[in-house]
């Protein structure tokens, strides 16, 4: 019985879905803890490709329980949708649970994230625009509406007359939008509702079961670390925690239930959307890497912003979530590079930064510093062994697991899930909880 999270160590994009549709073939349960359609998780295994935004990575096997938990935020329209891709594909979708306290994204949420980012202007956070932080916010403002309040359609009705009010006013006085028509919204919600009533149920139970089962459960994080609410480069940041922490809160399992908290992380850096980027390659070296890695946005097809790989921020990771190992994806986009750069702190204003600063000034300003190292000539791509990796390519992990004072147990070398060298299976690494005797 283990029970792990995984977790993005970086500005999203590391490769979690891949890491979980692998880890998944074991695993009895897999959770998706927080986020909405913000996320796209790309699988490639034998039944094909996928764009995942809300279900979690291990859907794929029908004995499977898909849990989208408590901590997430779903728009109803786009949930369907995947379903139907999914089935349309053959998979069965019979696993899967959605907790009725998830927050719904409401249409006026979409539209409100839309107008507030043309608000922003020049400080637009570049949000995906599909209504995440609006709707984290009505949840903690205690007006949000939950899945399980679809399900009953009096509760249903009287929670959107309220909110609607407000909205319309919102989106009447303060960006001279038309208004949305409550009859819509809930003649529109009612017949998600009823699709969607077999898959909405309570689901920590369903949690907890399956740990006093001693079954093998996964917890897949959205976003990553550097974009989370309390410890990314806010306010250039998501609405929700995407850290271990963050990821039993979503799904209701104590920490003390976690056995492993693996970090994945790319070789090198990506970002998209705007905010603070140290090792930002603004030049030819970056678009390279962009090309090599098509690094576009699996949600929006935004360009991704790339730079060299950060070892503050694996550190500033490796602390917050309390990584038990690191998943290092995509080394194979190295390949051919002469020399590769690792940042190991940053300077400004006379001073060295070795920690996370908080400081948006000290980010956006500081100057990397870099450790030099060689690259590698030979191909990568399709590893499946660590004797298969070049010298250099083997220095170069070892420098990052010195850097992060934690271990690399997954190296991918490819998007399939066969690239993949493991050297050892965080499922297998139980630790035995406090509790029981
Ligand atoms: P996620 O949001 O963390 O699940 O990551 P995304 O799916 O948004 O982005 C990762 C991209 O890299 C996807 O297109 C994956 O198919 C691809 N990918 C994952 N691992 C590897 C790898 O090791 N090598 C290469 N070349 N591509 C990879
Ligand atoms: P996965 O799970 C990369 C970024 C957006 C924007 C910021 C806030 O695929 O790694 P939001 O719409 O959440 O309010 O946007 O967060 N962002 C992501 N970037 N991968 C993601 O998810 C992201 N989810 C949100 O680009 O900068
Ligand atoms: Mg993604």
């Amino acid at each position: 019985m283990t029970v792990v999270a995984v977790v993005g160590g970086q500005w999203g994009d590391e490769g979690k879905g891949k890491i979980v549709d692998l880890l998944a073939e074991r695993a009895d349960v897999v959770a998706r803890c927080q986020g909405g359609n913000n996320a796209g998780h790309t699988v490639v295994n034998p039944l094909g490709e996928f764009k995942l935004n809300l279900i979690p990575s291990g859907v794929f096997d029908p004995r499977r329980i898909s849990i989208m938990g408590n901590g997430m935020v779903i728009n109803p329209q786009v949930l369907l949708a995947e379903i139907d891709n999914l089935t349309s594909h053959g998979v069965d979708v019979n696993g899967l649970r959605i907790s009725d306290r998830a927050h719904v994204v409401m249409p006026y949420h979409v539209l409100l994230d839309q107008l507030e980012e043309e608000a922003r202007g020049a400080r637009s956070i570049g949000t995906t625009r599909r209504g995440i932080g609006p709707a984290y916010a009505d949840k903690v403002a205690r007006i949000g509406i939950r899945m399980g309040d679809l399900l009953d359609e009096e509760t249903f009705s009287e929670k959107l007359a309220t909110v609607l009010d407000q909205k319309n006013h919102i989106l009447k006085q303060l960006y001279c939008a038309s208004p949305l028509s409550y009859d819509d919204l809930k003649s529109e919600h009612m017949r998600y509702a009823r699709r969607l009533a077999v898959h909405i149920t309570e689901t920590t139970s369903i949690m907890h079961q399956a740990v006093a089962d001693g079954k093998h459960v996964l917890l897949e994080g959205a976003q990553g670390t550097l974009l989370g609410v309390d410890f990314g480069t806010y306010p250039y940041v998501t609405s929700s925690s995407p850290t271990a922490g963050g990821a039993c809160e979503g799904v209701g399992l104590g920490p003390t239930c976690l056995d492993q908290a693996m970090g994945v992380f790319k070789a090198y850096t990506t970002r998209v959307g705007k905010g603070p980027f140290p090792t930002e390659l603004a030049n030819e070296l970056g678009d390279h890497i962009r090309e090599r890695g098509s690094e576009y946005g699996t949600t929006t097809g935004r360009p991704r912003r790339c730079g060299w790989f950060d070892a503050v921020v694996v550190r500033h990771a490796t602390q917050v979530n309390g990584l038990t190992s690191l998943a290092v994806t995509k080394l194979d986009v190295l390949d051919g590079f002469k020399e590769l750069k690792l940042c190991t702190g940053y300077r400004h204003g006379g001073g060295l930064y070795k920690e996370m600063p908080a400081d948006l000034e000290v980010l956006t300003d500081c100057v990397p510093v870099y450790q030099r190292m060689k690259g590698w000539t030979a191909s990568t791509t399709g590893a499946t062994t660590y004797k298969q990796l070049p010298v250099e390519a083997k220095r170069y992990l070892t420098r990052i697991e010195d850097l992060a004072q934690c271990r690399i147990d997954m190296i991918s070398t490819g998007s399939k899930r066969a690239e993949t060298i493991v050297l050892r299976n965080p499922l297998d690494c139980s630790r035995r909880r406090p509790g029981r005797r």
